[in-house]
């Protein structure tokens, strides 16, 4: 197939309540997205009918899997202009002997492995079109306890990377840019209705998690690359 025209966006992790209002802004936006998940059923249910989306079904925590997805991403789309990583996952304990090496394992590869993964995938194809690399990190990064240890740690080895690939991009004189936004917790309008009477203190609504993450491909390298973004108060 040949090269599509217009700029193409991957979400990795696309099928969430944040995924889904990350895609639908971004088709508004006028780009064409991968949508990629685990679960070809629930990508289906999430995305068919909606025009401008390109359903992947890939195990991002796969590493031959994902640099087929990159290969497939360049051949039809001539590759990707960003790569949002929306992957998370939560486990917690009661203090830090509770912290499991399980609960741990299962963090590192559904946090870490699969930004690792994908970035390293489509590093060169965000490095060559002046891409934008986003992931969602959280303030227990800066305010960890000891009930919440191993997600800190994990999501703290994600803000690391991503401070890595933007040295990476600056370094090889890229107008790429790698970017952390920090959440505390998220919300979507389906939670609110189950919960009227919870007001969710410094939760992110995913449509405006959403605005800031459509926003950085308008936004000048040298202002995103390597920032940490708020988006508690956002
Ligand atoms: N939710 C919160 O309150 C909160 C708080 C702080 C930070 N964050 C961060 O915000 C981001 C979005 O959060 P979220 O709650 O929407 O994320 P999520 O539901 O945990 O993950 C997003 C999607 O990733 C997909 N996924 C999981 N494993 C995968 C794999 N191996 N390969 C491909 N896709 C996979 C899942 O879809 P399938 O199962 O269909 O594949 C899921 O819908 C994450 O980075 C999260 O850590 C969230």
């Amino acid at each position: 197939m040949s090269p599509a025209p217009g700029r193409t966006a991957v979400v990795a992790g696309a099928t969430s309540a944040a995924g889904i209002a990350l895609t639908r802004r971004l088709i508004g936006d006028g780009l064409t997205v991968v949508a990629v998940g685990s679960d070809s059923a629930r990508l289906a249910a999430a995305f068919t009918g909606l025009d401008g989306v390109v359903r992947q079904e890939c195990d991002l925590t796969d590493e031959v899997a994902v640099g087929g997805l990159a290969d497939r991403v360049l051949a039809d789309h001539g590759g990707a202009d960003a790569l949002f990583h929306l992957v998370g996952g939560w486990r917690g304990g009661r203090g830090i002997t509770t912290q499991t090496t399980a609960d741990y394992d299962v963090l590192h590869r559904s946090v870490f492995l699969t930004l690792f993964n994908t970035s390293r995938a489509f590093y060169d194809q965000l490095a060559d079109g002046a891409g934008r690399l986003a992931a969602v990190t959280a303030t227990a990064v800066a305010a960890p306890t000891a009930a919440n240890a191993s997600y800190a740690a994990v999501k703290a080895s994600v803000d690391a990377w991503l401070q890595a690939v933007a040295q990476g991009f600056a370094k090889d004189g890229s107008e790429a840019a790698a970017t952390a936004v920090v959440v505390k917790a998220l919300v979507d309008d389906a939670m609110r209705q189950q919960q009227p009477e919870r007001s969710f203190p410094g939760f992110t609504h995913v449509d405006d998690l959403a605005r800031i993450l459509a926003s950085l491909p308008g936004a000048p390298a040298g202002e995103v690359n390597g920032a940490r973004i708020d988006a508690v108060r956002a």
